[in-house]
């Protein structure tokens, strides 16, 4: 086997010679894995908390649109980094349509990733509740309002954040149930590549 077609099958590349993902993107990944066991889970159960006492409620706005908001920075930041560092090549022996599938979940997560918190601050602000005092950002930021209270406009934007935390779950079911599969069926590798 050539040198080349060798490199092919594992996935390298000069810059990844192991196949991996480099650190950084290791970092990005479970940073942002960290940020939606938060984001989520707050999110649905907010409308459950009793506002009475609001404070309390407070509290899990403050908590739920601090993390949201930060998977906005970090997104961006990913996709940066991504762009100007390629990821490690798909390893040759992935069928065509697992390669296409793949890279289809991976572009509407990145997608969600950066739409979802626009949708949920933009609804905050139209709402008039924007991230300010009780809700600043991580606790001390205040983040100036960019669309003025408009109830209208708010519940458009709400039922948007709604839609696409659905379509976050599936893609997220979708992303760990092919990351399972090709650990523990197929045994490929491919989940090693981002350990
Ligand atoms: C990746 C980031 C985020 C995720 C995954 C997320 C997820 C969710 C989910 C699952 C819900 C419940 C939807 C429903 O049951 O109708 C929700 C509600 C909400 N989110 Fe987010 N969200 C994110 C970012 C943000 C940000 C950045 C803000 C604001 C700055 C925000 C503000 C809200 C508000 C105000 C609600 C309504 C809560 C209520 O009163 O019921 N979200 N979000």
């Amino acid at each position: 086997m050539s040198h080349a077609t060798a490199r092919l099958l594992a996935g390298t590349d000069a810059a990844h010679p192991d196949g991996q993902y480099t650190v950084v993107a290791k970092w990005f990944h479970w940073i942002t894995l960290g940020l939606m066991l938060v984001a989520l889970p707050t999110g649905f159960v907010i409308k459950y908390i009793n506002p009475d006492p609001f404070a309390t409620k407070l509290v899990f706005y403050a908590i739920h649109e601090s993390a949201g908001l930060t998977v906005l920075f970090v997104s961006i930041a990913r996709l940066a980094w991504r762009i100007a560092n390629p990821p490690p090549p798909l390893p040759a022996h992935l069928p065509v349509a697992m390669r296409v599938g793949a890279q289809a979940v991976h572009g509407m997560l990145y997608a969600a990733l950066i739409l979802q918190p626009i949708f949920g601050f933009l609804a905050t602000n139209a709402w008039g509740f924007p991230m300010q005092g009780a809700t600043a950002y991580l606790g001390f930021i205040d983040i100036p309002a960019v669309v003025a209270k408009d109830e209208t406009l708010a519940r458009a934007l709400q039922t948007t954040h709604t839609w696409i935390a659905y379509a976050l779950v599936v893609l997220l079911v979708v992303h760990v149930g092919a990351a399972i599969w090709h650990h523990a069926i197929r045994r490929d590798g491919i989940l090693m590549r981002m350990l």
